[in-house]
Formats: structure tokens, C-alpha cells, sequence
């Protein structure tokens, strides 16, 4: 028979085991004769939860803000490796026999890249320059237009659903090569019945016989920038050319078309502030366009950043609802702009009525077609994108994501040189995205757009997230769809990175570790955090330009890195020391650049440099002092 005590002390390790298991803590231990106890924790689900919860509290808040969808999947963290147009084209055409033996959604995007504009505004992140003359754009086109002819002859017979000519701003060029333009891309490519056709342009160099152009080429939806009615906030960003006037005329001859009409905002530029941006959305309203976007300023923006303690866009979302609701607008909290609407937004998805002033031809489109959908550059599945022209971003569904190479304009079309970086995609990564796109959606994921897409239930590959998250009240079904819970933006993030996977996690755990030690690389919103990470130098060479002096950095290992320019198996870099602005264009240091990218790329392909002491050597020998 057992001692009391020892009966004592069974019951009380029976009780801890309950305790254990009930709370799925890990196993105890009682030592011989004493009460020693050791608690394991092996809970996955706290263990997976606080790895989240971890790398959102290291992220940048700016970049929390913009969410998961933009940090892991539209600039992923994963390492990407230069691409030549034959492996690409391959894939499309591996597409193309997908969606004819209907193993794929035949939905695709086409994208065109016009790096023009007339100036160029600080804040930007986009690729341009300003036009040099007609020689200069008129290589350009037939750059392009080789490019297209390159991709088409891949394509043929698919039809693409939208199309968006962006920028840059298209309506720099003149009217006899948006002809051009536009009579090529009519050409080379099939156009979906009731698909968004859409284009950008400048409220300064809009015509009424380029819109008309646009319009009977077909196109249906218009987008332009106003980013502020503040002649003082404009000022600041060098779009102080811009008058009140223009937008309301830009607004008069996009409606005589009977265009969509979209027009953009900015939050967080300099010198604004919650009331200047308010009384701008206001105005703006005032003038009827189809729809107001409002984005958050880019933390990749060139321009150096102040300490910013004003409202941000999420705090202000309230007061801009209030504000739409009054001039008949929804407005919808996507994770990097607030989007206004003239027409309501179904939880299904989809637009219900026309404006009752606005004929807009297009919804009744998308009526009577079923909505397609619009372009969109972060590709909300199941697109696939094809973008054509530097620095445009394509995606080919369940097999490649890449971003074409930001080649200096007047480099011609070769399709024997690697022109873009980019990765593989496979299924499961395709499952997450469109959790993570969906979860990032105002009115959130639909299970069943999940199962008619991918024929099985969500739970069927999401089970423990989905328990986890629900669990943590992370989570929640509203309406059949399943929504964040919290409010904070950081909770936000970390529910939806649950549904990132570790092997990815890692990657970007990684990545922060390498951005916080190395320098920045300037550049576009073409990266995460992933891109920004990791621009060590390998190889430095100095140029000269006036007395002054410009340091590039080559390398031959710059997958995951953000590179200023890279052709074939070489890249070179800027460092973040240079100064605000000595890079746009027109500078002396935006002239150096532009003339020694010439010299690189021609030293690159003529001369096929073995290593990068061997091209260090070449470009020395060409443009050292
Ligand atoms: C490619 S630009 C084309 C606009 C057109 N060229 C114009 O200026 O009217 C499209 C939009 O990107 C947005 N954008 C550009 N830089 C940005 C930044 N740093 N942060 C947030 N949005 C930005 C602007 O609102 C702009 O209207
Ligand atoms: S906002 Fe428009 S006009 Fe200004 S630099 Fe960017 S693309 Fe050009």
C-alpha cells in the first residue's frame, strides 16, 4: 500500500496531467521523493502565433500598414534570379494550352509601361524620365512594340480581359504615337468582350483628341492624379504646375467620353494636413468622377521622410467615410488606399447601379457580362498579368512572377539578354495568396470562391490556421465570409500572416535581419521589405561628373535585392547617400547615370565579361578617370 503522502502527490500529478493536456501545454516531471515540475511548451498554435506576432513587432509600421499581401506576395521575400524572354515565353505558352484544356482560369491582365512624363514629381515611385526629344520616343515605341510582337506570337488566340496603359503618364506622347501605339496592341492581342480597358494620364498634358484617341480605340476607363488641390502641398512635391482649372476640365473630357473616372489622391505628403487633405477629397467629390483613390504615401518613396505624428489614413478612414457618404460615395478601406465609389459595394463583390447622372457604359458592361474585373498590379487572383516595357510586373498563374528590368529607354528589345528577375510559383503558394488578397478585401475571404476555385473547402488546406486564428480571436465569420477581428493594423497583419508559412517567414526574418545592418537601395515600388534588403556592395566604381562623383556598386548576386539597373548576369547599384533629387532626371548626376547605364549594358552584351572583377575591369578601362 502507498504512504498517504505518496497517494497525495498522484493525484495531484494526475490533475497537472489533465491541466497539461487540457491546456495542451507540454509534459511534466516529478522528481524522486520532491516536487519538481518542468513545463514544455509545445502548443503549435502559440508557438506559430508568437512568431508572427514577433516579426510583425520588428516590421516597419509603414510597411504593416500596406499589409501582407503587398510585404510577402506582390514583391516577395523569396529569392528571385534573372529571366531570359525565351523561359518566359515559354510559360505563357504553357498558360495558353492550360486555359485550352481548361486546367486554368481564363482570366488575363495585359499591362503597358510608358516611362514618360513632362516633369517629374518628388513623391513618385514609378519609373519615368522626361522625354529628351521625339528620337528618344520613338525608340522607345519600337522597343516596345518588338516586345509585344515578341509576347503575342506566344499568346495567340487568348483573349485578355483588361488592359491598363500606364506610366509614366501615356498622354505624354503625341497623338500620331498613341496611334501607333494603340493600333499595334489592337493588333497583337484578342480583347474579352466587356473587359476594363483603361489608361493613365496627367491633367497637364490631357488633350480632348487623345482621350477621343483612347476612346475609340476601345478604351472605357480613365485614372489620373490630382494627389492634392493644395497649391501650397503641391508646390512642395514639384507638381506646383498644376492647376484647379485642369482637373476640372480633365474631369469635362473624360466624362464627354463617357470614361470610368478614376482620379487619385495623397495622404502624407509634405506640408498637408488632415484638414487640407479633407477639404481636397471634398472638392474633389464636388466634381463627380466615377471614384476618388486615396493612397497612403509609399514608404518607398525617393523623398526623404520627416517624422510624421499627423492622423494616418486608417485614423482618418471615418471622417472620409462621413465626408463620401454625403456626395453619395462608399468608401472601401483596402489596406494601401481608401477607395470612394459612386456605386455601392455588394459583400458579393461586384457594382450595383450606375451613378443616377453618370451613363456609364461600362457597368452595364460588367452587368451584362458578369464582372470581369479590373487591372490591378497586385494581381488579386485568379489573373495572370502580362506587362511589357521596364519595370512592369507580370505573373503567369501558378507558374512565374516576375518584374522586367529597368532598362534605360532607349535600349532596344533583345531578346537573347535576361530582361526581367522573377520565380516560380506552384499551387500552394496560389491557395495562400488568395487567402491573404481575400482577408485583405474590405468585406474579406469567401470560402466559397476558395472551393469553386480550387475544388476543395477551405479547411481542407487552411484547417489549423483557421482553428488557430478563430481560436485567438483573431478570426471571425461574418456574413459566410471570414474577417480579421481586431481593429489595431498590427493585430490585422498578424491574423492574416498565418496564413504565410514558416519557410517563408524565415526568409523574411532573415531579410529584416539583413536590412537593419545593411544600407537602403533607392529605387521604385517594386520591392517589400525583401527588395530593400541586403544591397551590399560587391564592387564599388566611382564616376565623375563635374566635380562630383557618384559611387555604383556591381555586382553579379543581386536576387532579393533592389538594383537600380541589371543586364544579364550583372546589376549595379546606387548607395542611399546620394543626395535627395540628384538622381531625376535632368540632373548632372541623372545625365552620369544614364550615360554610363549605356556603357554597362554594352559591356555586358558585346563583351560578355566573365566575373565582376572582369566587368569591374572593363568599365574601368571606360569610364574611370
Ligand atoms: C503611375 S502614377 C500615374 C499618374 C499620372 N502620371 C499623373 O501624375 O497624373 C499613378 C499614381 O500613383 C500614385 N503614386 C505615385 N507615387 C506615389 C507614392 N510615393 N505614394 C503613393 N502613391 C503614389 C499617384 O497617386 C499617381 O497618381
Ligand atoms: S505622379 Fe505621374 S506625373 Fe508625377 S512623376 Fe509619377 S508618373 Fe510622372
Amino acid at each position: 500500500m502507498r504512504p498517504p503522502r505518496a497517494l497525495a502527490a498522484a493525484r495531484l500529478v494526475s490533475q497537472l496531467d489533465e491541466f497539461i493536456h487540457a491546456s495542451r501545454l507540454g509534459g511534466a516531471s516529478l522528481g524522486e521523493g520532491k516536487w519538481v515540475f518542468s513545463f514544455v511548451m509545445t502548443d503549435p498554435h502559440s508557438q506559430y502565433i508568437e512568431r508572427r506576432l514577433e516579426f510583425t513587432r520588428l516590421l516597419d509600421p509603414a510597411l504593416v500598414e500596406r499589409g501582407v499581401l503587398q510585404h510577402f506576395f506582390v514583391s516577395p521575400v523569396r529569392p528571385v534570379k534573372p529571366l531570359h524572354p525565351r523561359d518566359i515565353r515559354a510559360a505563357w505558352q504553357r498558360l495558353r494550352a492550360d486555359i485550352r484544356a481548361e486546367r486554368t482560369p481564363e482570366l488575363l491582365s495585359l499591362y503597358v509601361h510608358i516611362p514618360f512624363c513632362a516633369h517629374r514629381c518628388r513623391y513618385c515611385i514609378y519609373y519615368s524620365v522626361a522625354a529628351e526629344g521625339l528620337d528618344q520616343v520613338e525608340t522607345y515605341l519600337k522597343r516596345l512594340h518588338d516586345e509585344i510582337d515578341y509576347y503575342a506570337s506566344g499568346l495567340s488566340g487568348v483573349e485578355f480581359c483588361n488592359c491598363y496603359i500606364g506610366g509614366g503618364t501615356p498622354t505624354v506622347l503625341q497623338e500620331a504615337h498613341l496611334e501607333q501605339l494603340l493600333t499595334h496592341l489592337e493588333r497583337a492581342f484578342v480583347r474579352k468582350r466587356g473587359g476594363e480597358w483603361s489608361f493613365e494620364c496627367n491633367p497637364a498634358t490631357v488633350t480632348e483628341a487623345k482621350a477621343e484617341l483612347f476612346r475609340d480605340h476601345g478604351f472605357n476607363r480613365v485614372s489620373f492624379g490630382v494627389q492634392s488641390l493644395s497649391p501650397k502641398v503641391l508646390a512642395g512635391v514639384g507638381r506646383g504646375y498644376q492647376t484647379r482649372r485642369q482637373v476640372v476640365e480633365t474631369i469635362r473630357i473624360m466624362r464627354r467620353c463617357n470614361f470610368w473616372i478614376n482620379v487619385d489622391l495623397i495622404h502624407g505628403l509634405p506640408g498637408q494636413t488632415s484638414t487640407s487633405l479633407l477639404e481636397s477629397v471634398e472638392e474633389l467629390l464636388a466634381l463627380e468622377p466615377t471614384q476618388v483613390t486615396i493612397y497612403g504615401l509609399s514608404p518607398y518613396t525617393p523623398m526623404t521622410l520627416e517624422p510624421d505624428d499627423r492622423e494616418s489614413l486608417s485614423q482618418l478612414a471615418p471622417r472620409v467615410n462621413a465626408l463620401a457618404r454625403t456626395f453619395g460615395y462608399a468608401c472601401l478601406d483596402w489596406a494601401t488606399c481608401l477607395e470612394l465609389n459612386r456605386n455601392s459595394f455588394r459583400p458579393s463583390g461586384g457594382l450595383e447601379r450606375s451613378p443616377p447622372r453618370i451613363t456609364n457604359l461600362l457597368i452595364a458592361e460588367h452587368k451584362r457580362y458578369g464582372m470581369l474585373g479590373g487591372y490591378n498590379d497586385t494581381t488579386v487572383e485568379p489573373f495572370s498579368l502580362l506587362g511589357l516595357g521596364p519595370t512592369a510586373r507580370s505573373y503567369v498563374y501558378g507558374q512565374l512572377q516576375y518584374t522586367s528590368n529597368r532598362d534605360p529607354v532607349d535600349v532596344p528589345w533583345m531578346p537573347d539578354v535576361a530582361q526581367a528577375v522573377g520565380r516560380s510559383l506552384d499551387m500552394d503558394e496560389e491557395r495562400r495568396r488568395f487567402v491573404v488578397a481575400g482577408l485583405e478585401r474590405p468585406d474579406g475571404l469567401d470560402p466559397v470562391e476558395y472551393e469553386a476555385l480550387f475544388g476543395e473547402p477551405l479547411e481542407d488546406h487552411f484547417g489549423q490556421e483557421l482553428s488557430c486564428g478563430v481560436e485567438r480571436g483573431l478570426l471571425e465569420t461574418v456574413q459566410d465570409r471570414i474577417q480579421r477581428k481586431p481593429q489595431e493594423p498590427e493585430a490585422r497583419f498578424a491574423a492574416t500572416l498565418l496564413f504565410v508559412d514558416d519557410p517563408t517567414l524565415d526568409l523574411a526574418l532573415k531579410d529584416l535581419a539583413g536590412a537593419q545592418s545593411g544600407p537602403n537601395a533607392s529605387g521604385e515600388d517594386l520591392s517589400g521589405g525583401g527588395d530593400r534588403a541586403r544591397a551590399g556592395a560587391d564592387l564599388a566604381l566611382v564616376l565623375y561628373t563635374h566635380g562630383q562623383e557618384v559611387v555604383v556598386h556591381l555586382t553579379d548576386h543581386w536576387p532579393g535585392r533592389q538594383s537600380y539597373h541589371h543586364k544579364g548576369d550583372f546589376a549595379f547599384f546606387l548607395p542611399s547617400t546620394l543626395p535627395e533629387g540628384s538622381c531625376e532626371s535632368g540632373t548632372q548626376n541623372a545625365k552620369l547615370l544614364a550615360t554610363f547605364t549605356r556603357v554597362f549594358d554594352r559591356v555586358v552584351v558585346r563583351e560578355s565579361p566573365t566575373d565582376l572583377q572582369d566587368l569591374h575591369r572593363l568599365l574601368l578601362a571606360r569610364t574611370g578617370r
